[in-house]
């Protein structure tokens, strides 16, 4: 079975891209799983708590993707770039650095975001690529999932109304899972 753990870059409880990661989560083929995971309880970085020791909640993220097959990212865009909520997640994740190689080398990372906007979130899934070089992290180049108007593809429970975009969500993560699956191989 290949595992996936997601994030959603958002802690609204309405959150578009919550939404956009569970509709993911039910269009995971049945050879995958992904395992929802939250940032909510991860402080603002700050050197000083780093050295008094790593928070429980940073350390157990952390575990979870160094144990998973892929990492999914699901980004809203604030100001054309990356939330800082989220940055300061995953810049959490990489402290120290010497533990950079166990959790992120070589994962297979895929980016998707959601908007009520035009643009489909693609500046803040673009400014992330820098951050997952830095990272040594393997994107995953599929199609883009990128969610515009996302006030219109989902409905009042949160699901996703378009079949347009449930058939593109299921053929992307279709796609990421083999990439992963080709990864593994080597
Ligand atoms: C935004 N939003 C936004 N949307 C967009 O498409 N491009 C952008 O540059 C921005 N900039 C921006 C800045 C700030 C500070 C906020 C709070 C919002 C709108 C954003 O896409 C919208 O709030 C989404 O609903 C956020 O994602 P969630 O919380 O629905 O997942």
């Amino acid at each position: 079975m290949t595992t996936i753990v997601g994030i959603s870059g958002s802690l609204r409880k309405a959150s578009f891209n919550a939404m956009l990661l569970r509709a993911a989560a039910e269009s995971t083929p049945a050879t995958a799983s992904l395992e929802i995971v939250s940032i909510r309880d991860i402080p603002l970085y700050d050197g000083d708590i780093e050295a008094a020791g790593m928070p429980e909640a940073v350390r157990v993220l952390k575990d979870k993707i160094a144990d998973a097959d892929g990492l999914l990212l699901v980004t809203p865009e604030y100001n054309n770039s990356i939330p800082g909520v989220f940055k300061n997640a995953i810049d959490w994740l990489s402290r120290p650095s010497s533990d950079i190689a166990r959790v992120f080398g070589n994962r297979p990372v895929a980016l998707m975001g959601a908007t009520p906007g035009r643009g489909g979130t693609l500046l803040a899934q673009t400014a992330w690529l820098q951050v997952l070089r830095t990272l040594g992290t393997r994107p995953w180049f599929g199609p883009r999932m990128a969610v515009s108007s996302a006030n219109s593809e989902f409905d009042a429970t949160g699901r996703l109304s378009s079949d347009k975009t449930r058939a593109a969500l299921e053929q992307f993560m279709a796609g990421f899972v083999q990439f992963i699956e080709q990864s593994r191989r080597g």
